[in-house]
C-alpha cells in the first residue's frame, strides 16, 4: 500500500468511526486514538522514519492535510454533541399546554354565614352597627335584665344550659342589646344588629338544635314607633324573600317586648295562595318582634318616658332553610361537602 493510500486509509476510517461518536468522553477517545502521541498519525510517522528528505516532505504535506481532517472532523462533531445536549434539555423542559390543570379545590363560605352576611348588609343599608358579645353569659343580663326575674314562668320558654348559678351559654342574643344599652348609659339612640351563636337546652331533630344562630335587631330611639318596625320588617322580607312579598303580624308574648308579635312572611312558594311549604295558610311564620317593654328600658338605664323602641329577633338557620328550601336543620352542622357546595 502506497504511502498515499495509507493516509487517506487513516483518513476515511476517522470520517466513519468520528461521526458515530455520542460524548464528549468517546470523542476524546477518538482524539487520542488519531492525533495522541501513540495515536494512528504518530505510528505512522514513526514508520517513515527512514523515508527519504524528498519523501519527508511529501509525507509532511499529506499528513498535516490528514490532521486537518481529523481535528476539523473532531470540532465538528463537538459541536453537534453539544447542540444536541442542548437541545435534549430544551425538550425535557417544554411545557405540554394541552395537558388538563390541575383542578384546585375552592372552598365555600359556609351557607349559615352567607345568609347571617345577607341579613347583615340589609341592616347596615338601613343605618344599624353590628354588636357582638360572649356566648357565655350571666344571668343577669341574658334574663333579668331583659325583665325575666329568678322563677319568671317565661324562662321555660328558653330551657337553658346553665355553668354555674350566675353563668349560662347565652339561650338568645338579647343580651347583647341589655350591654350595650348600659354602654349608652341611657343617653344615646342606639341602632344595633347582633348576630352569634346561642344554646338551648332542645333535643335535636329536624327543627331544633342544641347550638344555632341568631340575628337580632334593637331600635332605641325619642320618636320610635310601631310603624317604624313594620316598615322595618316590610323591607327585610321583601330583601330576603322577593320584592312581592308581604307581612303579617299577629299578637304574642315575649318578657322583653310589649306588644309582642310573630311576624309572618307571605309563602315564597305560593305567593300566598296556601301549598304544602306554607301548610295551606299562605303565611310563613319568620321571626318575633316587638316594642321595647318599658320594664327593659329601665332596668337598662333609658327614661321609658323619653325613649322608646322595637326589637326583633330571627334564628339564621329557619330563614336559610325557608330560603332554600332546606327540610332539616341537621344538614347545616354535619359538614356533608355535597350540601355545603351547593351554596357558591
Ligand atoms: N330573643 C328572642 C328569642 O330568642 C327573640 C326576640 C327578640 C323576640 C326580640 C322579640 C324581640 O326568643
Amino acid at each position: 500500500m502506497s504511502i498515499n493510500e495509507k493516509l487517506k486509509q487513516i483518513g476515511e476510517e476517522a470520517k466513519k468511526t468520528i461521526s458515530i461518536v455520542d460524548t464528549i468522553h468517546d470523542l476524546n477517545n477518538e482524539k487520542a486514538r488519531y492525533l495522541g502521541k501513540k495515536g494512528l498519525m504518530a505510528e505512522f510517522m514513526k514508520m517513515m522514519k527512514d523515508a527519504t528528505i524528498e519523501e519527508k516532505k511529501e509525507i509532511g504535506k499529506a499528513s498535516n492535510e490528514v490532521k486537518q481532517l481529523i481535528t476539523k472532523l473532531l470540532d465538528e462533531r463537538k459541536e453537534y454533541i453539544e447542540n444536541k445536549k442542548v437541545e435534549e434539555k430544551l425538550a425535557s423542559e417544554s411545557l405540554d399546554v394541552t395537558l388538563p390543570g390541575k383542578i384546585s379545590n375552592v372552598g365555600v363560605r359556609h351557607i349559615l354565614n352567607q345568609v347571617t352576611e345577607e341579613l347583615e348588609d340589609l341592616f347596615i343599608g338601613m343605618g344599624y352597627i353590628i354588636q357582638e358579645g360572649p356566648e357565655i353569659e350571666i344571668d343577669e343580663f341574658n334574663f333579668e335584665k331583659l325583665n325575666l326575674p329568678k322563677d319568671h314562668p317565661a324562662r321555660d320558654m328558653q330551657d337553658s344550659f346553665y355553668i354555674s348559678d350566675e353563668l349560662l351559654l347565652r339561650t338568645h342574643t338579647s343580651p347583647v342589646q341589655v350591654r350595650t344599652m348600659l354602654e349608652y348609659g341611657g343617653k344615646e339612640a342606639i341602632k344595633i344588629v347582633c348576630p352569634g351563636k346561642v344554646y338551648r337546652r332542645d333535643d335535636d331533630d329536624a327543627t331544633h338544635s342544641h347550638q344555632f344562630m341568631q340575628f337580632e335587631a334593637l331600635v332605641v330611639d325619642k320618636m320610635t314607633t310601631l310603624s317604624d318596625l313594620k316598615g322595618t320588617l316590610l323591607e327585610f322580607a321583601k330583601k330576603l324573600f322577593g320584592d312581592d312579598r308581604s307581612i303579617r303580624l299577629r299578637p304574642s308574648y315575649f318578657p322583653f317586648t310589649e306588644p309582642s308579635m310573630e311576624v309572618d312572611v307571605s309563602c315564597s312558594k305560593c305567593g300566598g295562595s296556601g301549598c304544602n311549604m306554607c301548610k295551606g295558610t299562605g303565611w310563613i311564620e319568620v321571626l318575633g318582634a316587638g316594642m321595647v317593654n318599658n320594664n327593659v328600658l329601665e332596668l337598662c338605664g333609658y327614661d321609658s318616658k323619653i325613649y322608646q323602641g322595637f326589637a326583633l329577633g330571627m334564628g339564621v338557620e329557619r330563614i336559610a332553610m325557608l330560603k332554600y328550601g332546606i327540610d332539616d336543620i341537621r344538614h347545616f352542622y354535619t359538614n356533608d361537602l355535597r350540601f355545603l357546595k351547593q351554596f357558591k
